[in-house]
């Protein structure tokens, strides 16, 4: 009996080491996005396809985001390809996944000019027979989803740049208020789902934004269901307009949610380190300043992998747009959403060695930390780790290492004894520090 207990405390302290070990290199923050998210009010999305929902796709799908878009198993043209004959299978597939996993669905899109069959596109119809098409659609589509979806982009991309209305089928056919009609009939098909108008170009301030704004306002004044608007968010890196949280504040001053709906940042191919690192920066900016407004509900990303985005075939040498690589490895992008919601781990933004910051006991005006440097596939012979404290932080005290600090920005060095990480090793340094009001964990930076 003794000797089992024994050998089994030594399997698991051996077990235990090994974790410890490899986690920093290998995987993502200790917190998953979807649970950074709930404290502080967002739903977590991605979209995802159907048919990959298994393996490492579904295991990433599954554990880190809290909302699932079908990013094209929902449009007009996978589910009724022939007219009267229906295809619900991906679909249906995305929100039995979604169960299973405690996760929303937001549906994904009910009128739109792009993905419809050839047989709607290519017909001839009066307006009278358009209206009955499009009504017949939407209350067959989000009548079949009742009571399950969280949300449906009922309209997308109505407008055009200059904030006119984009000519399509339906403008055409209908007149603007195609766009009313359509929020009342998916209001009539299920009355819990959150109804919104989708586009893009619409995240700062401008000609395409302001329409829609004033549309809202004047939905909203004739009564017509509209509960939220969709930000889609396919940025370029770099370029995050600095009026994205005047603008995400604006429409909820309308009394309406905003949803970040498909946000994914492109950047020239093939990418390198200072790409990445803009485009955390990014990725950062974006979820703050939904993290800002307390209406935005809503933060998804338009495939989580850079295996599972559109925007490669659509934009030659243009990639790398979502928070993990090909391989499932999440990205600096991934550890900028973290942040962002408050998550505590930083692991290696790029290379093979990172450090991570953590408080331990904290008191009224004090705290004590812990920096730990660890190294997979690469190793030290000296190291220095800076941090900016955000919210007055002082260190008193250091050990393990020499720190300075200088206003707000703090460096700390090795020691004589611990300068050497070894390939999958790591090395630790603590201090005592004050504070008060808040104590955020700061960004910590090797090098
Ligand atoms: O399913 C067929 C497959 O059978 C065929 O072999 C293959 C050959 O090209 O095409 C496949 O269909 C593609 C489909 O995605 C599924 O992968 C279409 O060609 C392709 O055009 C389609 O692209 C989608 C795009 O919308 C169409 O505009 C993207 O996946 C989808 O992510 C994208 O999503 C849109 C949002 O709905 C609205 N906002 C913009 C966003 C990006 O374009």
């Amino acid at each position: 009996m003794r000797s089992l207990r024994t050998g089994l405390s030594l399997t698991s302290l051996v077990a235990g080491l090994a974790l410890l070990l490899t986690a920093p290199a290998a995987h993502a923050a200790d917190t998953p996005l979807r649970d950074l998210g709930t404290a502080k009010g967002k739903v977590i999305g991605t979209a995802v396809t159907g048919s990959k929902l298994t393996g490492a796709y579904g295991d990433i799908a599954g554990a880190q985001f809290s909302s699932l878009t079908p990013g094209n198993a929902m449009k007009w043209g996978s589910v009724e390809p022939t007219q009267g004959s229906f295809n619900w299978t991906e679909a249906d597939q995305i929100v039995a996944f979604a169960q299973a996993h405690n996760q929303q669905v937001r549906g994904h899109t009910l009128v739109w000019h792009s993905q419809n069959p050839s047989w709607l596109t290519n017909g001839s119809w009066t307006s009278a027979q358009l209206g009955t098409l499009l009504q017949n659609h939407i209350s067959t589509e989000v009548g079949r989803y009742k009571g399950k979806l969280a949300a449906w982009d009922v309209v997308n991309e109505p407008f055009n740049e200059d904030g006119t209305y984009r000519s399509t089928l339906w403008y055409n056919g209908l007149g603007a208020d195609y766009i009313a009609n359509a929020l009342t009939w998916a209001r009539a098909a299920d009355p819990a789902a959150k109804l919104y108008i989708n586009d893009y170009n619409v995240e700062g301030v401008n000609a395409k934004s302001t329409a829609l704004y004033n549309l809202v306002k004047s939905l909203k004044e004739r009564g017509v269901p509209i509960d939220g608007v969709g930000l889609q968010a396919h940025l370029i890196l770099g370029q995050v307009p600095s009026t994205l949280q005047q603008n995400i504040q604006r429409f909820a001053d309308l009394g309406v949610d905003v949803a970040i709906t498909e946000l994914d940042i492109r950047m020239t191919l093939p990418s390198d380190s200072a790409e990445l690192a803009q485009q955390k920066a990014d990725y950062k900016a974006v979820t703050a300043a939904c993290v800002a407004v307390a209406r935005c509900v809503n933060l998804t990303v338009w495939g989580f992998t850079d295996s599972d985005s559109w925007v490669e075939s659509t934009f030659p040498g243009q990639g790398a747009a979502t928070p993990y690589d090909a391989n499932y490895a999440p990205k600096p992008a991934y550890y900028g959403i973290a942040e962002a919601l408050g998550g505590t781990s930083t692991p290696p933004p790029t290379g093979a060695c990172g450090a991570s910051y953590s408080v331990g006991s904290q008191w009224n005006t004090g705290f004590t930390g812990t920096v730990t440097i660890s190294c997979s596939g690469a190793s030290l012979s000296s190291w220095k780790v800076t941090w900016t404290y955000g919210a007055g932080q002082r260190i008193t005290q250091a050990w393990n290492a020499g720190c300075t600090q200088s206003g707000a920005a703090v460096t700390c060095v090795n020691a004589s004894y611990n300068g050497t990480v070894p390939d999958g090793g790591s090395v630790s340094f603590g201090f005592n520090a004050s504070w008060s009001g808040s104590n955020p964990v700061p960004t910590v930076t090797l090098g």
